[in-house]
């Protein structure tokens, strides 16, 4: 077994998963606080947003408003999902400097997704990619429904490495592996990453478990123990995705800080400035996040202010 990191990323999509995927469409200024205190809480990885079709996914409409009013911590990463150069081209605009694209491992939930099949989206976003590289961004790939799909079932893991090859072709920086809907268990964690880490670098891979069935912490576990270190998480456990019918939020960020440090492993967030960032939104959504780090941590402060 390889030891376990000493530190780990967690790239936080709360602000991008988290919100696309619930019925309220959430004001710009209540992300940007949101942004902010998650930059505060010391996340150094934040997907803002979306700059996809606003008929797709209302949340994501404002995107453009929500950089721009942003106020940048230097040294944290803020990037957006884009799906084609008309998204490329609006993230400029805004002024971003990091992207990610997105395809999948399975041909169903792609053509919902984006309407395209994965080789078509491959190739929409070659010039996307080439353009992003040109001027100096970062861009980052993913791969939805690596561990199952909501319309076709299983997925051979094969049909992970290949897609996650093309990605690297294009000259993407990182692959995030999306278990979408949150079907994973460790086991299969093992059996993706045997097949992935003989030829791809762990610097180079992420991995994105949606915690639908409250797998997702022993996932992530797993894969630490197979020497990984860069995963996806959202405040509160916030998420889901509009065309994966059923799948709930990703593994909240709140669990895994608490897992993590508790082994001893860093992540440079505080866990208490974290909870005040998911806080906000969950006040204004009015009702209770999932992360049960985060309501623990809340019962303990009504404790400790009302003994
Ligand atoms: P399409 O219908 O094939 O494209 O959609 P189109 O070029 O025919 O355009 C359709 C309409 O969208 C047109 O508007 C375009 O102008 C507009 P209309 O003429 O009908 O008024 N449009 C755009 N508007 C804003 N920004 C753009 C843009 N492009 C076209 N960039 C398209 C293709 C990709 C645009 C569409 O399917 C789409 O936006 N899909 C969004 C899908 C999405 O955001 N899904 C959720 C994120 S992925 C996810 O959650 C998974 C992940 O978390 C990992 C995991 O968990 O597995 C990443
Ligand atoms: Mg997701």
């Amino acid at each position: 077994m390889t030891r376990l990191p000493s530190r780990v990323t967690l790239y936080e999509v709360g602000p991008r998963d988290g919100l696309q995927n619930i019925d309220t469409s959430v004001e710009v200024e209540v992300k940007v606080r949101f942004v902010e205190a998650l930059a505060a809480a010391g996340v150094s990885a934040i997907e803002v947003g979306a700059f996809v079709s606003a008929k797709a996914v209302p949340q994501m409409a404002e995107t453009d408003a929500v950089y721009t009013r942003l106020r940048r911590h230097a040294g944290v990463r803020y990037p957006a999902l884009v799906p084609n150069e008309r998204g490329l081209d609006a993230a400029l605009a805004a002024g971003v400097q990091e992207i990610a694209v997105f395809t999948a491992a399975s041909e169903t939930f792609n053509r919902r997704n984006i309407n395209a099949s994965i080789a078509e989206s491959i190739e929409r976003f070659r010039p996307v990619v080439h353009r992003a590289r040109e001027g100096g961004m970062r861009v980052r790939g993913y791969v939805s429904t690596c561990f199952g799909c909501p319309y076709e079932g299983a997925v051979d893991p094969k049909r992970v490495r290949e897609v996650t090859r093309d990605l690297f072709a294009l000259g993407v920086h990182e692959v995030s592996l999306g278990d979408t809907i949150g079907v994973a268990v460790p086991t299969q964690v093992d059996g993706v990453l045997e097949l992935l880490l003989p030829e791809f670098d762990r610097d180079m891979l992420a991995l994105h478990f949606h915690d639908t069935r409250g797998t997702a912490v022993a996932n992530v576990v797993q894969a630490l123990r197979n020497g990984m270190h860069i995963f996806d998480s959202s405040a509160g456990g916030l998420g889901g995705c509009p065309y994966a019918p059923g799948a709930t939020g990703n593994v909240a960020t709140e669990d895994l800080v608490y897992a993590l440090h508790s082994m001893g492993i860093e992540t440079g967030i505080d866990l208490d400035r974290l909870v005040d960032a998911s806080s906000l939104v969950e006040a204004r959504l009015g009702e209770p996040l999932p992360s049960r780090v985060l309501r623990a941590h809340l019962a303990e402060r009504r404790r400790a202010a009302d003994p």
